[in-house]
C-alpha cells in the first residue's frame, strides 16, 4: 500500500519539485499551501510531469483548526514541512510576521502529528544556521552561529523546537535538511522558481535580466576575501535537493534512523562565486548578461559551502547534476514563463 506524505508549501519552489519526486517514487502526496508565495497553476505543471492530480488544500498552517481537518481526512505516514516565509530582507522589516509564520506553523504541525500519530517529519532548514563559519566547508559538526536575520533565527529556533519536542515526545522523530542554495528547474521546464515582484535571489534575477525583464544584474561586492572577490555559495540543483527529501522519508518510514532527530547538509560540496555563476550562465546559454559590480549587500555572508560527506554516506544521497546543466534548466524555465506570458 502506498504511503501518504503531507507536503506543506507544496506549490512552492522546492515543495513542487519534491512532490514530483515523491510521486515518481510511489508515494501519495497531499499538498497544503496558503498560496501566499506560490500559484495554483503549479499543480498543473506537477500533473503534466507525473500524470497525477495531487489533492490540494488551500490552508494556512497557522490555522490549527483547518489543518486538523486535513489530518483527520487522511492517514499520513510523514509530513514534509516547507511552508515558511524566506526572504531575508523582508524578515528584517517584518520580524513578527516571520516569527509568527514560521514558528506557529511548525508548532501546529508538531501538535497534530502527536494528536494523529503521524511519526515522521522532514523539516526545511538552511545553511544559514552556520552563519559565517570559521572553517570551510561546513559539516554537521560545525557549530551553529547566532543568526544575522529574523528569517535565519526562525530556522535556528525551529530546529530547537524540533529537538526539544523529539526529546520529550517518543511518538515523533524528525530529519532536518540544511539546504545550501537551491537553483535551477525541473528538466521538463514545467515547474521552477516563481518569484513575485523583483527577485531577491541571484538566479531568478539572472534569468530575468537575460530575458530583458530587468535591465541589469547587480553583483553585490567584488572586494570579499575570495579568489575573484565575489561571494561564494554552494548552488545545488533543486531536483537533486528534492530527491534528498524522498531519501529522508524512505529512511524514516523504513525505520533506518540512527537517532530520533537527525540533520544533514544538503549541498554539492563545491563553492562557486557569484561571478563564476554569471560567466557559466553566459557560456552554457550562449548569451551576454548585462551586469555591473556594486557595493556589498547588507547581511551577506562572504563564503559558505557544504561538506556533504555525512549525507552522502549515511543517506546514500549525492548531488548529481552539474552547474552547467542546472543553469541551462534555469534559462529553459525562464523561456517557458516568457512564452506563457505572450
Ligand atoms: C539566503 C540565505 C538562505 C536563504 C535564502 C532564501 C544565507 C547564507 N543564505 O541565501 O539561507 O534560504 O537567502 O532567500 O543567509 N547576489 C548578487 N546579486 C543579486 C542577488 C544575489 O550578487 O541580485 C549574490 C549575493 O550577494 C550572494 C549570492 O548572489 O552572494 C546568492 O544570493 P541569494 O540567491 O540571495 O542567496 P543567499 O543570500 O546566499
Amino acid at each position: 500500500m502506498s504511503k501518504y506524505v503531507l507536503v506543506t508549501g507544496g506549490t512552492g519552489y522546492i515543495g513542487s519539485h519534491t512532490t514530483v519526486e515523491l510521486l515518481e517514487s510511489g508515494y501519495e502526496v497531499v499538498i497544503v499551501d496558503n498560496l501566499s508565495n506560490s500559484e495554483r497553476f503549479v499543480l498543473k505543471g506537477i500533473q503534466k510531469i507525473t500524470g497525477r492530480k495531487v489533492p490540494f488544500h488551500k490552508v494556512d498552517c497557522r490555522d490549527l483548526a483547518r489543518l486538523r481537518r486535513i489530518f483527520r481526512q487522511y492517514k499520513f505516514d510523514a509530513v514534509i514541512h516547507f511552508a515558511a516565509s524566506k526572504a531575508v530582507g523582508e524578515s528584517v522589516e517584518k520580524p513578527l510576521l516571520y516569527y509568527r509564520n514560521n514558528l506557529d506553523s511548525l508548532m501546529n504541525i508538531l501538535t497534530l502529528m502527536r494528536e494523529f500519530q503521524v511519526p515522521n517529519l522532514v523539516f526545511s532548514s538552511s545553511c544559514t544556521v552556520y552563519g559565517q563559519a570559521e572553517k570551510l566547508p561546513v559539516s554537521e559538526q560545525t557549530p551553529r552561529r547566532e543568526a544575522t536575520s529574523p528569517y535565519g533565527n526562525t530556522k535556528h529556533i525551529c530546529e530547537d523546537i524540533i529537538r526539544d519536542s523529539v526529546a520529550a515526545y517518543p511518538e515523533i522523530r524528525s530529519i532536518a535538511l540544511r539546504y545550501f542554495n537551491p537553483i535551477g528547474a525541473h528538466p521538463s521546464a514545467e515547474i521552477g522558481e516563481l518569484p513575485r515582484g523583483v527577485p531577491n535571489n541571484l538566479i531568478p534575477f539572472v534569468t530575468q535580466t537575460a530575458a530583458g525583464i530587468r535591465p541589469m544584474l547587480s553583483v553585490f561586492g567584488d572586494d570579499y576575501n575570495t579568489p575573484d572577490g565575489s561571494c561564494i555559495r554552494d548552488y545545488i540543483n533543486v531536483v537533486d535537493l528534492a530527491k534528498a527529501h524522498v531519501v529522508a522519508v524512505d529512511r524514516m518510514t523504513g525505520g533506518k534512523m540512527k537517532q530520533r532527530f537527525e540533520f544533514f547538509n544538503v549541498g554539492t560540496g563545491r563553492g562557486v562565486s557569484t561571478l563564476e555563476v554569471v560567466k557559466t550562465f553566459e557560456q552554457v546559454n550562449h548569451l551576454k548578461l548585462n551586469y555591473k559590480i556594486v557595493g556589498r549587500r547588507a547581511g551577506d555572508i562572504e563564503a559558505v559551502w557544504a561538506d556533504p560527506t555525512y549525507a552522502n554516506e549515511e543517506l546514500g544521497w549525492k548531488a548529481e547534476k552539474t552547474l552547467e546543466e542546472t543553469l541551462r534548466s534555469a534559462w529553459a524555465w525562464q523561456q517557458h514563463l516568457d512564452r506563457q506570458a505572450k
